[in-house]
């Protein structure tokens, strides 16, 4: 994915102000800064989730593969299966484990009979490493696993649709550091497989699953490198304050 030159305003208030940044599918991006400099309005807008609320108005261009994502005509389902979001509360359907996974390949025609939503629904939940935890009880509600089951669900359920970029919103804030090292863990092994971005508050997190790091400040993009450049040798002094814990 890349953004060009991407604003965005609530009503008359810039949150976001004149951001590019390419997002390579070959690395883990990770997206830092203090709250309410912008880190989630910018993520919604990389899958337009954004149009969900009536104020936001995006400038400026995001292209996935070349193309326009705010182009009219673009198919904004489509676009979110391919986009996938996974949020800061995990957010399981109130319905069995299977379903959860099944219903987007369903939807998006993805597989031709249930043999076939079958092996979808088994290879989702081995790729999210939940397999073997739910593998026996997959008509059980989504709802009844654990916090930690639950976000590696939700990671499945992304997955199930076949993204090409999984965006990640403070996955790990509400859960515990075991769930954590869990949903570490994973990233680790989707990377390769799918763009991905992950914001976080935990400099540690940013540095143990990234390879890009982007800082962000009072909504603008004001630094974005390797991670460990940013987090050993940042070029800004408002990056070296941030990391060096003087604010935030
Ligand atoms: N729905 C909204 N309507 C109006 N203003 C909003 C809305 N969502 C966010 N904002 C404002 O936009 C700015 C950026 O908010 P955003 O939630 O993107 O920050 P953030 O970096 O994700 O913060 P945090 O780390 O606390 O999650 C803030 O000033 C916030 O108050
Ligand atoms: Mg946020």
């Amino acid at each position: 994915m890349s953004a060009k030159d991407v604003s965005v305003f609530y009503g008359d208030k810039k949150a976001i102000d004149g951001v590019s940044i390419d997002i390579p599918t070959e690395y883990v991006t990770a997206f830092i800064g203090p709250s309410g400099c912008g880190k989630s309005t910018f993520l919604r807008t990389l899958n337009r989730m954004n149009d969900t609320i009536p104020s936001a108005r995006v400038e400026g261009a995001i292209e996935l593969d070349g193309q326009d994502i705010y182009r009219s005509g673009m198919d904004v389902v489509q676009l979110r299966a391919r986009v996938g979001m996974v949020f800061q509360k995990p957010n399981p359907f109130p319905k069995s484990i299977y379903e959860n996974i099944s219903y987007g390949p369903k939807i998006h025609g993805l597989a031709e009979g249930k043999d076939e939503l079958d092996a979808i629904v088994e290879k989702s939940l081995r790729r999210a490493g939940l397999w073997e935890e739910v593998k026996d009880r997959l008509q059980d509600s989504g709802t009844a696993l654990s916090g930690g089951q639950q976000q590696r669900l939700c990671i499945a359920r992304a997955i199930a649709v076949d993204p090409e970029v999984i965006l990640m919103d403070e996955p790990c804030s509400a859960l515990d550091p075991i769930a954590t090292a869990k949903i570490e863990e994973l990233i680790a092994e989707l990377n390769g497989r799918y763009a991905i971005v992950i914001v976080t508050h935990s400099m540690q997190q940013a540095a143990r699953v990234s390879q890009r790091t982007a800082f962000f400040h009072l909504g603008k993009m004001v630094e974005y490198g390797r991670t460990s450049d940013i987090f050993t040798n940042p070029l800004e002094q408002r990056t070296q304050d941030y990391i060096t814990g003087r604010y935030g």
